[in-house]
């Protein structure tokens, strides 16, 4: 049998534990993973396009859990770039009721637009359920603590963006 490929993808502006718990549970399945940083049209993300995919990389080679996933820029459609890699699976995390709504309305475009795909739904742990980029985003330049939400990585990344914009002011 061939082997099946899955893509987990996200806008990651940053990557948190939440997708890394999704990311590892795919991979116990699949015998390949990709994650693909895409662009959500409707968000104005923190991180550009390029440094999303940097620091999502970074978070990969940081964690040995994740070593031998690949992390790819996506800039047109999911559904391309899933007939392009020869995958089967999109496989997305489903934290409450709240995020079912918006994971049907894609689920069903995307199989519009490529029938051979198939979304696939995966339930984080339970402390990762409430756990969201904004929320992270928001909890930090307020001077929480989000060490329990993102990779060390992640923080330094978010860091480095905060002494940019004191800079700026
Ligand atoms: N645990 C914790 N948080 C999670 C999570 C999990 N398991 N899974 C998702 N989230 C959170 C994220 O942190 C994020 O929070 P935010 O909205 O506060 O930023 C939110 O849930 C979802 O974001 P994310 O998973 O990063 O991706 P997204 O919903 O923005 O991704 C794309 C959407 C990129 C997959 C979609 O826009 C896409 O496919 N784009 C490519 C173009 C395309 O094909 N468009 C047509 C789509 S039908």
């Amino acid at each position: 049998m061939s082997e099946v490929v899955a893509i987990v993808p996200g806008t990651f502006d940053p990557i948190t534990n939440g997708h890394i718990d999704i990311i590892k549970r795919a991979k116990n399945i699949f015998d390949k993973i990709i994650i693909a940083v895409a662009i959500n049209a409707g968000k104005i993300p923190l991180f550009s396009f390029e440094e999303r995919v940097e620091l999502t990389k970074r978070v990969v080679e940081s964690d040995s859990e994740l070593h031998g996933i690949e992390v790819k820029g996506v800039k047109g459609l999911l559904v391309d770039f899933a007939r392009q890699e020869k995958a089967k699976v999109i496989v997305r995390g489903l934290r409450a009721v709240g995020d079912f709504e918006y994971e049907l309305q894609m689920a069903f475009m995307n199989r519009r637009l490529n029938s051979e795909v198939e979304m696939i739904y995966m339930m984080p742990y339970i402390k990762y359920s409430f756990v969201s980029s904004s929320i992270v985003k928001d909890v930090f330049f307020n001077g929480g603590d989000i060490s329990k939400f993102v990779p060390e990585v992640v923080i330094e990344a978010m860091s480095k963006k905060l002494s940019e914009r004191s800079g700026k002011i």
